[in-house]
């Protein structure tokens, strides 16, 4: 499929933030943006224009039932100013596998990668080029056709849009800072059957009101339990979760309630390859909870492709404050995010495969 590009005039290019701290997470877009619709069952017209809004009719369905999939990726720039991508296209399978489970149409990922490719070469000024900046990559698909039934929609919009950022937690600013988390035991993120293990938005709209929660209790992030026994430890806000429980990183197995994240794949191969034994299974917020008391459990942190890798220093369950380890960051995480952020940039040799260089 041919990709139509309509650049912006010089005249018009958008003023570019500094890249420093006060650059923040998504606030600032690129100049461009690329779109595609889906019609009469088939993706067409795939274009890159200005970044701009999207005129939508009020009755299109993602306004009503939520059929809304997205995912978040990052360009690095390397040291010798080249593009990094990293594991866009994991990403995109990733997406299909969230369509597949929303009744939406699945991407034909060349295109959207060829998409994704131009646009960044348009807007490539855009990308920092200091360590722990990145560009983030937001693909996105919502349903269009205006119509007020309740059933999988006719016509769809894919679009990516780009944006420059710092750390995702503000307190963060490029240094591995341990975040504090709240344990939720009255709300839960997803259940057996639900979407729980697709990128949809609803999961995140349902998440904001234990967020708040958090928030009252100084902490950044939310840590999900099962939905069923309200016990087993999931997932962590916008993270993956691992224990080092003995030396032995620890992470919940992907149940179906668990979002599979790329970064999460990611540490768990960094890990094998350090050295570092790495185990998949369920355990409880008790469990972890008497590790960190009798020191078993050295270290948890979370693991995203916004937050990269997040240490843990505290968690608040039931109104109590738990510390782990000394509170401060350890060394497992501090070695795979190490190793995890100078394969991103170009900086040490990728033996996975996970890059791909901007030709
Ligand atoms: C990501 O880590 O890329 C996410 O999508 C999480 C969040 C920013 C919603």
């Amino acid at each position: 499929m041919q990709i139509s590009i309509q650049k912006r005039s010089v005249e018009d290019l958008k003023t570019k933030p500094e890249f420093n701290s006060n650059l923040g997470f998504g606030k600032f877009f690129t100049d461009h943006m690329f779109i595609m619709d889906y019609r009469n069952n088939k993706w067409i017209n795939p274009r890159i224009v200005p970044h701009g809004v999207l005129s939508l009719d009020p009755s299109a369905m993602c306004f009503h039932y939520g059929q809304e999939i997205f995912e978040g990726m990052k360009v690095f720039r390397g040291t010798d100013e080249s593009v990094i991508f990293f594991r866009s296209m994991d990403n995109f399978r990733r997406m299909n596998n969230s369509a597949a489970r929303m009744e939406m149409p699945e991407v034909d990922i060349d295109v959207v990668t060829e998409g994704l490719r131009e646009l960044v070469k348009l807007d490539k000024s855009w990308i920092p080029n200091q360590k722990g900046y990145s560009l983030y990559i937001r693909p996105t698909m919502i349903a269009t056709e205006g119509v007020l039934g309740v059933r999988p929609s006719d016509e769809y919009m894919f679009f990516i849009i780009a944006c420059p950022v710092a750390s995702f937690f503000p307190e963060q600013q490029g240094k591995l800072k341990p975040v504090k988390i709240f344990v939720s035991t009255q709300y839960v993120r997803a259940a057996p059957g639900g979407t729980g293990s697709a990128k949809v938005a609803g999961n995140y709209a349902a998440s904001l009101k234990a967020q708040v929660q958090a928030r009252k209790f100084n902490c950044q992030q939310v840590m999900w339990l099962d939905g069923i026994e309200h016990r087993y430890v999931e997932e962590v806000g916008t993270m993956n979760i691992f224990a080092v429980f003995n030396d032995t990183l620890v992470t919940s197995p992907l149940t179906g309630t668990i979002l599979p994240g790329i970064t999460r794949d990611s540490v768990m191969v960094l890990a094998k390859h350090l050295g570092i034994e790495v185990v998949e299974r369920r355990f409880t917020i008790e469990e972890l909870l008497s590790g960190m008391k009798d020191k078993t459990v050295s270290e948890v942190f979370g693991s995203g492709t916004a937050a990269i890798i997040s240490p843990v220093s505290s968690m608040i369950y039931k109104e109590q404050s738990h510390v782990v380890g000394n509170g401060e960051t350890g060394p497992v995480a501090e070695k795979i995010y190490n190793a995890l952020l100078d394969i991103q940039y170009g900086q040490a040799e990728d033996p996975f495969g996970w890059t791909t260089v901007l030709k």
